[in-house]
Order: C-alpha cells, then structure tokens, then sequence
C-alpha cells in the first residue's frame, strides 16, 4: 500500500526546479584538475556532520593532496565570501563530536537571498556561483533536500559538485539511511525508557512527541525501540476513539498507564498539520510543533480522571555524539564523497543501498521525500507486538 503523507503546499515556494544533469558526467570529469575543494554543511544541523567533515578532508588531504575550505554557516559562507583553510589539525578529533565545525543555516540560499531591509527575495546565485569557481574547483554540499537541489543547479552553472545527504528525519530518496538518523533514534528510545518508569509510578497516559517533519521514520523506530504502546505517524491519520481504546485496555488490564508516541507531523483523520511558526526565508518555511499537547488534551477530556503528561523531545534529537553506527556510516559518506569529486560524479548524491556505498543522480532525488509505507515490515512487527498506529 502507498503512503498517503506528503509535504503541504505552502513549501512549494521555497523549492527549487532540478534540471538532469547526469549526461555531463564524463565530460566534467576531464575537464578540471581538482586542486581544491569546498565544503559546507546546510539545513539543520544533526550528529555525525563532524565526522563526515572529517572523513572528507583527511581523504583529499591524505589520499589526493588537494587543498580543502570549510564556508561557514552553509551557504551564508558561500553569499559572503567567509571560509577558512581546514587542515588535517582541523578535522583531528572532532569523530565523536555532535554539531558542526563549520556551522550551518537553512536560512541562506544564493536561489531565494532574503534581503532583511527591504523584505524582498532575488536570485543572487550568478554572483556566489562565480565567487565561488575564482576559490574552488569543485564543492561537496552536505545537506537535505534543499541542498541537494541547488548542489544540481550549481553544476548545471558551473560549479561542479557533489552532495552528501544528512537529516535526523531519513526522509531523502535514493538512500536507505541518512546519518543522524539513528542518532535521533537513540534518543527517543532512551527517553522513552525513562518516561516509562514514572508513567508507571503514577499511572498516568505520557504522550512523547519527536521530530521528523512530514515524515515518521523517527516515531518508528524510536517508539517501536521503546516499546510504545501507541505510535502515531504521519503517512498513518489517526483516530481519537483507538487511542482512547488503547489506555482503557491497559487500564482493565491492570497496566495503568500508557506511553504515546507522536511525530510532530501527524494528524488526526480528517485533521490538519499542528504547525508552530512559519519562517519566512527558511528552505521550509513551515515549523511543525505542537500536535502532542492537542492530543493531551483530547485524551483528558475523553478520560475523565487519568492524568496526562506531554514530553516534547525536541532538539535533543539533533544534538550530541552520534552513535557507532552514525560514525560509520558518516565516515564512510564522507570518504566516498571525497573519491566522487576525484572521479567527477558531479550532480550526484552518495547514497546507502543495503550495505553497498555508492552515487545516484540527485536530480533523481531533489525535491523528493521519502515516507514510511503502511506495510512496512516494521510496522507490520510493531502490530505483532501489539503497538497501536490509531487507525
Ligand atoms: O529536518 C530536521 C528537523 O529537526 C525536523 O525534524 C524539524 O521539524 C525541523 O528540523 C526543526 O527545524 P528548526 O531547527 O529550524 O527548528
């Protein structure tokens, strides 16, 4: 069965048309001696970022002697011209570190520059992208879909480059995994470890709500890893009355209380997006927040004496050291992206497939999400075990 999220169209402005670009491969690949690279993290930030940072730079410092700058803050640094020289010293024990070295935004965009004075939008891009061909020969763009979409439009100006996909939500095509992803995913589930012991002492209903915009990779994961009794998702609309169900269950049972985790981008059947604030110059000008505190509240009313609880996990999701596995699988993006650029994969994304490493054109992927099927098998384990998708 296909899913039935999507993204709302008010994101539609900020998105950027994506041209094919993969016939140029070959011919880009001849033409320039890569002598140095460029490198940003865009879009926000999530665990691993470091340790990607650092499997490219050491790569083409160690491996092809070439010449690496960081641009700070994403694509404000490329606007404004401000990078810095990143040497091996640079990039030296930063593996473990949540964050980004070089900092990032998902504000800036050369394609939509927001002017603060005058309120107006223009396309700057002509000017960053020949600014930036006088520094670089090539730029490895570390970033979401946003990213990804103008890491294609600047090869098709020029600007040869090469993307390397991160978000904490896994909701990119054409990868199986995205680094970050885990990383949030421990958090949830540790957290709900921890909601689950006073959720017992007192017998109360404790709604969690996590990230992952319109999509509910997060919730999954994190809420079957923790054992919620209820997980609700965006691609799945869920209905009051099977909530209800559930805690009344587990209440006859002798349980007494229940652990309901909610992606900040689900609605009920019928309902709409819980949307917290609009940021007008943002890449998705739509911030998601809030759909747990309206549930609370509807399963109070239903349930006249339980006491409910909210716990919004937030950015916690996005901070700290990334887990083993996102160490490795950042390191290895990071290293392979590198080896991209040697070999002229431009207008490519690296990308995760089973456990193979390898590049996918990103005009195949721009502008695309990727969201969680109501048959996936681990929705379908999750029934088994008895969890509760609120349909
Ligand atoms: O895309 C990553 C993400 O953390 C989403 O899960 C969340 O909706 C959004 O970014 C929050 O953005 P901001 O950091 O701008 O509040």
């Amino acid at each position: 069965m296909k899913s039935s999220a999507s993204k709302p169209s008010v994101k539609s402005s900020a998105k950027l048309p994506v041209k094919k670009t993969v016939a140029k491969k070959a011919s880009l690949k001849s033409a320039k001696k890569i002598k140095r690279v460029g490198v940003l993290t865009s879009g926000g930030d999530c665990s691993g970022l470091n340790a990607t940072l650092r499997g490219i730079v050491k790569t083409l410092i160690n491996d092809h002697g070439v010449e690496v700058i960081g641009y700070r803050d994403g694509f404000k640094g490329m606007i404004e011209n401000h990078h810095k020289k990143l040497d091996y010293y640079d990039v030296s024990g930063i593996l473990a570190m949540g964050g980004t070295i070089l900092g990032t935004s998902n504000r800036a965009n050369p394609f939509r520059h927001y002017d603060r004075e005058t309120g107006n939008f223009s396309d700057i891009s002509k000017q960053v992208v020949a600014q930036a061909k006088k520094e670089i020969d090539a730029l490895i763009a570390i970033g979401g879909d946003g990213t990804m979409s103008m890491a294609s439009r600047f090869t098709d100006m020029g600007l040869l480059t090469v993307g390397v996909p991160k978000t904490i939500d896994n909701d990119l095509l054409a990868t199986d995994l995205t680094f970050g992803f885990y990383s949030a995913v421990t958090t949830v589930a540790e957290s709900i470890d921890k909601i689950k012991t006073t959720a017992m002492s007192h017998h109360r209903v404790m709604v969690v709500e996590v990230m992952g915009r319109y999509a509910g990779w997060i919730a999954l994961y994190g809420g079957v890893a923790g054992g919620a009794d209820v997980i609700l998702i965006p691609e799945i609309p869920y209905r009051l009355e099977s909530v209800i169900e559930v805690c009344n269950r587990r209440s006859a049972e002798g349980k007494g209380f229940t652990v309901v985790v909610i992606a900040e981008g689900a609605k009920h059947y019928g309902g709409e997006l819980t949307v917290q604030k609009i940021v007008k110059d943002s890449f998705d000008q739509i911030r998601l927040g809030g759909v747990g505190w309206k549930l609370a509240t509807d399963i109070e009313q239903s349930l006249q004496g339980v006491e409910v609880r909210v716990t919004v996990l937030g950015h916690l999701q996005r901070g700290g050291s990334p887990t083993p596995f996102d160490r490795i699988l950042a390191t290895r993006f990071g290293v392979y992206a590198a080896g991209m650029v040697m070999r002229g994969e431009f207008a490519q994304m690296v990308a995760l497939r089973g456990s193979k490493i390898l590049s996918v054109p990103i005009a195949e992927v721009a502008g695309k999400n990727k969201f969680v099927p109501h048959d996936h098998d681990l929705i379908l384990a999750a029934k088994s075990v008895g969890t509760t998708f609120g349909e």
